[in-house]
């Protein structure tokens, strides 16, 4: 029997109607748009309604990416949300996408990495593929940031956004030989070339959410000590991205696209630079989704999908760094 490698049929995302804007914010908070835009390159960012909840956002960005890959609902075995902002403690968002597309097999479950979350689902996924117990996943990375900001803290609240996106992995006979995360693959396999996972539980206190069920019994606020994450960005960031590529036998010149998570326009730029990447490379939302923590990678890379940049065949390098912390990095041949 051929390997088995686990491919992306279908892409899709979804973002709330409402934007609000940077001037907007700057009418209820000590900011304006030139700070923001100047020490973040963000412009604007998506917000929920009341009433519209993390899974109803994982929902239609999961609808889109099934009509993508051509799909339906019941060919899908397993459903994976990375979501830090779940609509209740439990059950599990992925249940309630399982619940809203009529499925009543199979299994679904959340990952909680925070901004990381999407890879981390994504390695999941791909490595109950490889093992032969999911032939067709969804991953969706869904976020409402906006419910877990402090409105009054304008180092924090003018960072995020809210949105969704979702691919379809399914199992596909790879006739390259094993794709591995340990330099022994054959980088020219299409699908998920390697997953590469990280986190050191001791940082946690430069990025976390100050409530709970089992502290405060309410849903809390985002803190953070946002210099201090920044610096830690962009060398997790750097050494992941090594790792990634150097496990498949590349360099940083074959790489096509960078999609990465979209936290801030300067954390980009410096780790774009430390890996002498073609800056012109990088998928760049940022400026009108704001940050999305789990959801910021599956939205930026349905839009290059969307609008063509990539391409069958392409090299892509997703990055992320999040709570925890968490970092993580994926290279995938498309
Ligand atoms: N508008 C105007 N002034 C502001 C704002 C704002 N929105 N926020 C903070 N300031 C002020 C501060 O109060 C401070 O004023 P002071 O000098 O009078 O005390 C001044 O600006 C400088 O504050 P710093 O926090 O030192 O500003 P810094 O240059 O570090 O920029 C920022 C802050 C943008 C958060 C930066 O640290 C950063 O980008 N960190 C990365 C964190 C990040 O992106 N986190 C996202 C989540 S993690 C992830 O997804 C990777």
């Amino acid at each position: 029997m051929k390997p088995v490698i686990s491919k992306i049929a279908g892409c899709g995302s979804y973002l709330p109607a409402r934007v609000v804007t940077n001037d907007e914010l700057a009418t209820k908070l000590d900011t304006s748009d030139a700070w923001i835009v100047e020490r973040t390159g963000i412009r604007q960012r998506h917000i929920a309604a009341e009433g519209e909840f993390t899974s109803d956002l994982a929902f239609k960005a999961a609808e889109r990416a099934l009509a993508d890959a051509g799909l339906v609902a019941d060919d899908v075995d397993m459903i994976v949300v990375a979501t830090t902002t779940p609509d209740n403690t439990f059950p599990a968002v992925a249940t309630q996408v399982q619940a809203k597309l009529g499925l009543g097999h199979g299994t679904a479950f959340d990952v909680q990495a925070a901004c990381s979350g999407f890879i981390y689902g994504l390695a999941v996924a791909d490595n109950f593929i490889k093992g032969g117990q999911a032939r067709a996943v969804l991953v969706i990375g869904a976020e409402t940031m906006s419910r877990i900001l402090d409105w009054n803290d304008r180092a924090t609240c003018v960072l995020f956004g809210d949105g969704a996106g979702a691919v379809v992995l399914v199992a596909q006979e790879n006739d390259h030989g094993n794709p591995g995360n340990n330099g022994t693959g054959n980088s020219a396999a299409r699908g998920i070339l390697s997953t590469h996972l990280h986190s050191d539980g001791r940082l946690a206190d430069l990025l976390y959410v100050d409530g709970g069920p089992s502290t405060t019994q309410a849903a809390g606020y985002l803190r953070m000590q946002g210099r201090e994450v920044f610096r830690r960005a962009v060398v997790n960031l750097t050494d992941v991205v090594h790792e990634a590529i150097a496990a498949n036998g590349l360099t940083a010149d074959d790489i096509d696209w960078v999609v990465p998570h979209q936290a801030n326009k300067r954390i980009l730029d410096s780790t774009t630079r430390k890996l002498g990447l073609d800056a012109d490379r990088v998928v760049i939302t940022l400026d009108r989704h704001a940050n999305t923590s789990a959801a910021s990678i599956p939205l930026a890379l349905d839009e290059a999908i969307r609008d063509g940049r990539i391409q069958p065949g392409h090299l892509i390098l997703m990055e992320a760094l999040g709570g925890g912390l968490t970092w993580a990095a994926s290279l995938i041949r498309w």
